[in-house]
């Protein structure tokens, strides 16, 4: 992406999220050339999955509606979840972004969704474990993540729906969906 993007998008989402985005980048780039996907669809979802993640007081559910965009209850609910579809709508016309995989890497990088493409599962699962992260647990899901990528993403969702549940909070159905996906993926795979 050329350098004034960059700049921009640096504008954008502010210091300290473009440099989570820098480690994203790196560990999906990692991850990446690990499971032999497409390093430079890898980049640009990595580097765009956060683009709408505005600094300052931004009206996410203004700004999605004037995109057109069509949020679900649990996203007009919750507005953390509406920078994914959001972003993938920004990463098109704003970045340029015509790829679908990319696009659909930064839509559902928020909650994951029923079976993941391997860009979804890493950009999903580097934003997770990227190496300025420090929650309790990361460092298991890192090492689940390097031994197998499935069963780190389970992990780091199993986490996130425990986190959500003791929190008092809804949990995305897409979430759900994709653990019930992966779970039953792994078990019916021998051993
Ligand atoms: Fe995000
Ligand atoms: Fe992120």
């Amino acid at each position: 992406m050329d350098k004034s993007l960059l700049m921009e998008l640096n504008m954008d989402i502010g210091d300290e999220r473009f440099n989570h985005t820098l480690r994203v980048v790196e560990t999906a780039v990692d991850l990446g050339k690990r499971h032999n996907v497409d390093i430079e669809k890898v980049k640009k979802a990595a580097l765009l999955h956060d683009c709408a993640k505005f600094q300052g007081q931004i009206n996410l559910l203004k700004m999605a509606k004037d995109f057109d965009i069509i949020l679900d209850t649990y996203m007009e609910y919750n507005h953390d979840l509406i920078h994914g579809p959001l972003g993938a709508k920004i990463a098109k016309t704003k970045y340029k972004v015509e790829d679908k995989e990319v696009l659909d890497a930064i839509y559902y990088h928020t909650t994951g969704r029923e079976n993941m493409t391997l860009l979804d599962k890493i950009i999903y699962i580097s934003d997770y474990i990227e190496p300025g992260r420090n929650f309790p647990g990361v460092d298991e899901v890192r090492k689940a993540t390097y031994n197998n990528l499935d069963k780190g993403i389970l992990l780091a969702m199993d986490n996130t729906i425990k986190f959500l549940v003791d929190k008092n909070k809804v949990i995305h159905p897409n979430t759900i969906k994709a653990r019930n996906f992966l779970l039953m993926e792994l078990n019916s795979k021998p051993r």
